[in-house]
């Protein structure tokens, strides 16, 4: 029997920032996706899940994603595809996929998928890839199968993520830091409403940011006052939102570490104002569920997480 298991994850602070190289602070949670099976030696995967009505087949050596359905083989069959462009002989597999992280709620389900189905195509391989190879290979596949330019965050995180830590993660050179959450401070991940990047507004946010970095250079390495030079307005505040971002992201690291509550909550809010206003990734739901949790008592923060247009907020409450 094989088993391979992939948590869920939420990010802290630091959104819509990794597809530029910047700096993203997700963590991972409880929740997970777990794949258990045999290997077989018939050359085929065919796995059922807990949570969809079909299964998925597939032959390992004839993948085509754009025929295959169900649509939730894609990811598999697009991770498998990955694998072997590897070089690496994957066997067929046949089990059964079950899943505690709410599917289309923004908490990485597909990314979980991947990186669980990953771990049993690579097998005996997997010691060969670093977590950052492991976590390519699993952003590769997402594009493939759902066609979103996503960026490394989740991937890297449910690949390298501790529990009880969040990650720092350096988008660009794929550093990454393991930072204790404080005991005093515990995480409330609270659902608002399904979603789905594919055909949202995401793309399109890729797309703007990669107008700011032709007209002022990697936005990684941009000021605000560079950001200010940009003549239109639009893209002006979309690079506004990841310089400042990524500065955010620094503050509240220094913040957590200090134990300085205030600042740490000053700052999620910020982030938030920031993917509503200067990104548009929020909706008035949203905004609505993290003012009501800033009026929680204990809450010290709380901000839209992941890609938005739905989803799940984040608060920081302390216990
Ligand atoms: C989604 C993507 C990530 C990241 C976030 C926004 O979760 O999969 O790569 O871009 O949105 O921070």
């Amino acid at each position: 029997m094989v088993e391979s298991s992939a948590r869920g994850r939420v990010n802290l602070i630091g959104d819509h920032t990794d597809y530029t190289g910047g700096l993203v602070l997700p963590m991972v949670l409880e929740c997970c996706t777990t794949i258990e099976g045999d290997d077989t030696d018939d050359g085929r995967w065919h796995l059922e899940s807990a949570d969809e009505p079909e299964p998925t087949r597939f032959a390992v050596s004839d993948v085509d994603l754009h025929d295959l359905r169900p649509r939730w083989g894609r990811y598999v069959a697009a991770v498998v595809h990955e694998v072997r462009a590897l070089g690496v002989a994957v066997r067929g597999f046949r089990g059964r996929v079950t899943t505690t992280i709410p599917i289309g709620s923004g908490l990485s389900s597909s990314a979980a998928l991947e990186v669980a189905v990953a771990r049993i195509a690579l097998a005996d391989d997997s010691s060969r890839l670093s977590d950052s190879e492991v976590a390519q290979l699993c952003r590769r596949a997402e594009h493939a199968a759902s066609g979103v330019p996503c960026g490394i965050m989740d991937q890297l995180c449910i690949v390298a993520g501790r529990p009880g830590h969040a990650t720092l993660i350096d988008c660009h050179s794929l550093d990454l830091e393991h930072i204790e959450l404080p005991d005093h401070l515990e995480v409330m991940v609270e659902f608002i409403a399904p979603r789905t990047l594919a055909g949202s507004e995401y793309a399109d946010r890729v797309d703007e940011t990669r107008r700011a970095e032709q007209m002022i250079g990697p936005l990684r390495q941009a000021t605000v006052a560079d950001v200010e030079a940009i003549g239109d307005d639009l893209i002006r505040r979309r690079a506004r939102h990841v310089v400042t971002e990524n500065q955010r992201v620094r503050d509240f690291v220094t913040a957590l570490t200090a134990a300085d509550d205030a600042e740490v909550g000053r700052l999620m809010v910020e982030s938030h104002r920031s993917l509503a206003t200067d990104f548009e990734t929020s909706t008035p739901m949203m905004d609505a569920a993290v003012d009501r949790l800033l009026a929680t008592p204990g809450v010290i923060g709380a901000r839209m997480t992941g890609g938005g247009f739905g989803g799940c907020v984040v608060a920081l409450r302390r216990r």
